[in-house]
């Protein structure tokens, strides 16, 4: 794996509140990489935030200009890269994910989801009655893809750093 590292992309997926963005950044400033957010990417690229990318042209779109990008990103230098937490269930995509990053799913159980995204919730797939329920719906739906990264790294409680230092160990 020592190889791999020098050498490719790593590649964070996992759901929303997961602290993709996060951990990827620090992860990056260790490791002297670059590091990129697809979801900032996309808002960048379309000059819209992703509520209005959802609002205004629909999931399926957003879901399409998620895949320009990270098809960009991932033809870049080796870097790290946090994905939107729906990013690695398009099948295309995931290859594209899995051929050219190492992938590391960012595990963490439904409360300490909840409790990270119920603080600031911009998350279009959130924006229901019963947001808890959707996430715990989506936590169990997506479990089994998420499951085929290539590392799986869990996130407990508590500072990100615990985690930077178990995906360091892991690789
Ligand atoms: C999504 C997750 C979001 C963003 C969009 C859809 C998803 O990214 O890409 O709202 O399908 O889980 P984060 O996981 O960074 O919140």
């Amino acid at each position: 794996i020592e190889a791999a590292l020098s050498d490719r992309t790593i590649a964070l997926v996992g759901l929303m509140g997961a602290g993709k963005s996060t951990v990827g950044r620090r992860l990056a400033d260790t490791l002297g990489r670059k590091f990129f957010d697809s979801d900032n990417e996309i808002e960048r690229a379309a000059g819209l935030s992703i509520a209005d990318i959802f609002t205004l042209h629909g999931e399926a779109e957003f879901r399409r200009g998620e895949r320009r990008v990270l098809e960009r990103l991932l033809g870049d230098e080796p870097h790290v890269l946090a994905t939107g937490g729906g990013a690695y269930l398009d099948p295309d995509t995931r290859d594209l994910l899995r051929e050219k990053a190492v992938t590391i799913w960012l595990n963490a159980d439904l409360e300490t989801l909840w409790r990270r995204v119920s603080r600031r919730s911009h998350r279009p797939l959130l924006k229901a009655d019963n947001p808890k329920g959707v996430l715990s719906r989506l936590l169990d739906e997506r479990r089994p893809i998420y499951e085929q990264a290539d590392l799986v790294v869990t996130s407990k409680e508590g500072p990100h750093k615990a985690t930077v230092d178990s995906i360091l160990k892991a690789l």
